[in-house]
């Protein structure tokens, strides 16, 4: 027997499987077990059917070669965070203390601080510096069983820096377990050799993505459409440049105001459109048609105090998926942990803790377009992690607390 076809047997185990063909809250198989081949789930299910499942395996030819009791440990999917800002130099306190002292983050960003200001710190940064922090920033996530991780663009605004940074992020991906997924995002602000010529900046971008995605950079495409960003006609356009080059979008859509974005970016069938505190009733239908997931940031919306809440029960009522994610960046939420966005997607946004765990496992997985993930089904990346918890409910109900015990990332369990 050789080692494709060995299957490692997890078993005792409490699986919030998160699969929605299971009617069970949180798809919970008490009593479960997982079959492992390679990188794949081969099976998912409960011990009582574990032996009709080894004798179907053996009649393929594969065998048990190492077996793991789990004695009642809870299992789930690794985790998504599916919309960061991982790849950046320097930070931002001090702009945290003047807006304590009541200047707004738009006001800092017109006077050309904020997300600019990260830009100057990450263009003087090395690649070697780049990669040293974003790396921490990941580690600090996969510690708690975050085994896929969307990571933009967005602080370099130059040709040379917004291709280093996606560099990075690749190398992230091929260093680390955990799995990357780029998304380029030029247009986040307009850098400061572009000054009253923001048309002209559009038109780089566009070159420059043409450029990542030749050189295989770039999974998916981002842009901020808001007033300290760029308009809804600029977006378009970069947009029609993706669309041509066949990539998958998602919009920063309705943080600060309702610029139609969301509307916008559900015209070109865009993946998600992420924060949505201002998202009018026209943009969730349109989502709603075009199958977008809602990603919401309560991190940003906690740390830029903001007191708009996203439209939490007419998405619900639309049926369109939500999601959540860190929205890890130094300027508006500069946060190293999804188990908190559980949390606080719950008590600020009201969702109930297994819509939260949906936000981060099945719903994550649709906002990156990955159908093998972020649930724990047969045919999916064997990625999930052990937590010493009796139920998926206590993973939002604590905050400060990390129980994730292991955590196993395409078939390959690490220590994080
Ligand atoms: O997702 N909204 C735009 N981009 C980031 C913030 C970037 C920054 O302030 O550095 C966000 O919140
Ligand atoms: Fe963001």
């Amino acid at each position: 027997m050789n080692a494709s076809n060995t299957l490692t047997l997890w078993r005792g185990a409490t699986l919030a499987t998160m699969d929605e063909a299971l009617a069970a809250p949180y798809g919970l198989l008490a009593d479960g077990a997982l079959l492992v081949q390679g990188d794949r789930l081969h099976w998912v299910g409960s011990e009582r059917d574990l032996p009709t499942a080894l004798a179907d395996a053996r009649r393929q030819g594969l065998g048990v070669q190492a077996e793991q009791a789990l004695r009642g440990a809870l299992v789930t999917p690794g985790l998504i965070d599916a919309h960061t800002h991982l790849v950046y130099g320097g930070d931002r306190a001090a702009e945290f203390e003047r807006r304590l002292q009541g200047v707004s983050y738009e006001q800092i960003a017109r006077e050309g601080g904020g997300i600019r200001s990260t830009v100057a710190a990450t263009r003087a940064a090395s690649d070697e510096q780049l990669f040293a922090g974003a790396a921490a920033r990941a580690g600090a996530l996969m510690h708690e069983g975050v085994t896929t991780v969307e990571i933009k663009s967005g602080y370099g605004l130059a040709a040379e820096h917004e291709a280093r940074c996606l560099a990075v992020a690749r190398r992230l991906g091929r260093e680390l377990p955990l799995a990357v997924r780029t998304t380029s995002l030029a247009l986040h602000a307009l850098p400061p050799e572009y000054a009253g010529r923001s048309d002209d900046y559009v038109d780089a971008a566009i070159g420059w993505l043409q450029q990542q995605h030749a050189a295989g950079l770039v999974d998916a495409v981002d842009a901020f459409c808001e007033t300290i960003g760029f308009t809804p006609a600029q977006v378009r356009r970069l947009f029609d440049a993706a669309r041509a080059l066949g990539l998958p979008l998602k919009l920063h859509a309705e943080q600060l105001s309702d610029q139609g974005g969301a509307a916008l970016a559900a015209g070109y069938g865009a993946l998600s459109c992420d924060h949505l505190e201002h998202l009018s009733l026209h943009g969730i239908e349109a989502m709603r048609d075009a199958g977008s997931v809602a990603l919401l940031l309560p991190g940003a919306f906690y740390f830029l105090r903001d007191t708009r809440l996203p439209p939490v029960d007419a998405l619900r009522e639309a049926g369109v998926p939500i999601a959540l994610a860190t929205d890890h960046n130094p300027g508006s939420s500069p946060c190293g942990s999804l188990l908190l966005m559980l949390n606080m997607g719950c008590t600020l946004f009201r969702l109930t803790p297994e819509e939260a765990l949906r936000g981060v496992t099945v719903h994550a997985a649709r906002a990156l377009g990955l159908a093998d993930r972020g649930a724990l089904r047969a045919g999916h990346r064997a990625d999930f992690a052990v937590w010493d918890a009796a139920h998926p409910a206590e993973l939002a109900y604590r905050f400060g607390h990390n129980p994730c015990r292991r955590a196993v990332f395409a078939g390959v369990e690490r220590s994080t």
